[in-house]
């Protein structure tokens, strides 16, 4: 039986600090409570969550909670709510009907400001006590600009490749930290929450010599575990892991090369993190991987209705305007009712990926290119390589009012890429 729902009072305050991110240098780090990521907030399935949010930065912001079904008017956005001004807060209160990893992160100029470091993890466990998988492990991957005196890199400035093709910070990050050494129990396996906070990066890495198993994603654990040989996670999206005890005393794990342009060249090549076995004796046994992690049922598609969405490009002689539909700046919108199920058909014809990202509700992919997925899991973003089509059904519920997609990489999104869909 599930224990009763408990209230989760959070109190987070965006402000600027100074962080040393570069040993030696200090930066100003725009930040939740001080901290690069802001603070893990926990909750269970079924608990009633109430942030009390307070802005000190020099400009407005709002706070969405990526993945988490919560009411329209919660979810943060510019079509649901005021901008909080400096000085000024907002009491967001919702209850987090799914247990699975999530985050939040502002909902205004958000490729600047997540750019500048505001973002944390939002886990939500199953309310029922269950014997764990194994030792979790958050890991929220970033990256951030910072210049040889330690200040930020301008968030108006282009980056390395520039807003058009989406900014990433010089400086990968993994909880906040430069290649950070995270530990493991010897002889216990571990299950890793992996969170892509950064606003443009994608990575991919695979831990040299150790076999990973998929679990789960945006929204939840997956209907049965998926042994894989590498994960990519593109801006938005999460994944769950579950690795058997490490073996040797120290493995680097590298970023490999994600090539979301689809050029020959290469990123410079970075380490992630260095794992390491502590000398702790084996905890509690966890339980051996079920062979089903959850129930998801299938969705029927009979009578849903149908809507395309293109990530597309428009050129003209100053540049490239980038849009979805033909439109740019926000101004498409859809709209579905309540309580139906939508097909959705999402095509990219750019020629760099792009991730699709739907606020509010959790969606599942029936085929990309034809091909079913090979697991059936809950969804909030997937990514497109150039070309691709992807088609996804959404079950909509009766959280009428005015939700987001977008693609997630925030700088597109701020350019263009971005469109409401209305659910009457
Ligand atoms: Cu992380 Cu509009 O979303
Ligand atoms: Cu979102
Ligand atoms: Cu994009």
């Amino acid at each position: 039986h599930d224990p009763a729902p408990d209230v989760v009072e959070v109190h987070l305050e965006a402000k600027v600090a100074e962080i040393e991110v570069v040993p030696g240098l200090t930066t100003e780090v725009w930040t939740y409570n001080g901290m690069l990521p802001g603070p893990t907030i926990r909750a269970k399935k079924g608990d009633r969550v109430v942030v009390k949010f307070e802005n000190h930065l020099p400009e407005a912001t709002t706070v969405h909670w990526h993945g988490l079904r919560v009411p329209a008017a919660m979810d943060g956005t510019q079509h649901v709510q005021e901008p909080i001004e400096p000085g000024e807060g907002f009491e967001y209160s919702f209850t987090v009907p799914d247990a699975g990893t999530f985050w939040y992160h502002p909902h205004l100029r958000s490729s600047a400001q997540v750019g500048a470091g505001l973002y944390g993890a939002f886990v939500v466990e199953e309310a029922a006590e269950e014997a764990p998988l194994g030792d979790e492990l958050l890991l929220v991957m970033s990256d951030i600009g910072i210049e040889e005196d330690g200040s930020l890199t301008a968030a108006d400035e282009s980056g390395w490749f520039g807003d058009y093709f989406g900014r990433e910070g010089s400086r990968v990050l993994v909880n906040g930290k430069i290649l950070p050494t995270v530990a493991a129990r010897e002889g216990v396996p571990q299950r890793w929450r992996v969170v892509n906070a950064a606003r443009s990066r994608y990575f991919r890495f695979a831990v040299p010599g150790q076999p990973l198993v998929s679990i789960g994603g945006d929204g939840g654990l997956s209907e049965s575990p998926l042994p894989v040989d590498e994960v990519t996670l593109a801006p938005g999206e999460r994944a769950e892991l579950y690795l058997l005890p490490v073996e040797g005393r120290s493995v680097v794990i590298p970023l490999l090369d994600a090539n979301r342009f689809h050029l020959p060249s290469e990123n410079d090549p970075k380490d992630l993190m260095r794992l390491e076995l502590a000398d702790e004796p084996p905890g509690r046994g966890a339980s051996a991987l079920p062979e089903r992690l959850a129930e998801i049922a299938s969705i029927d598609t009979t009578g849903a209705q149908r809507q395309a969405v293109e990530f597309m490009e428009q050129g003209d002689a100053d540049g490239a305007v980038l849009g979805i539909n033909g439109q740019t700046g926000g101004s498409l919108m859809f709209s579905a009712k309540t309580n139906t199920v939508e097909m959705w058909t999402l095509t990219n014809t750019t020629n760099y990926d792009h991730p699709f990202h739907l606020h509010g509700f959790f969606f599942q992919v029936l085929d990309i290119d034809g091909a079913g997925p090979p697991v059936r899991a809950w969804r909030d973003t997937v990514s497109l390589v150039p070309g691709e089509t992807v088609r996804i059904a959404i079950p909509f519920d009766d959280r009428a009012g005015m939700w987001m997609f977008h693609c997630h990489i925030l700088d597109h999104a701020d350019l263009g890429m971005m469109a409401m869909l209305h659910l009457m």
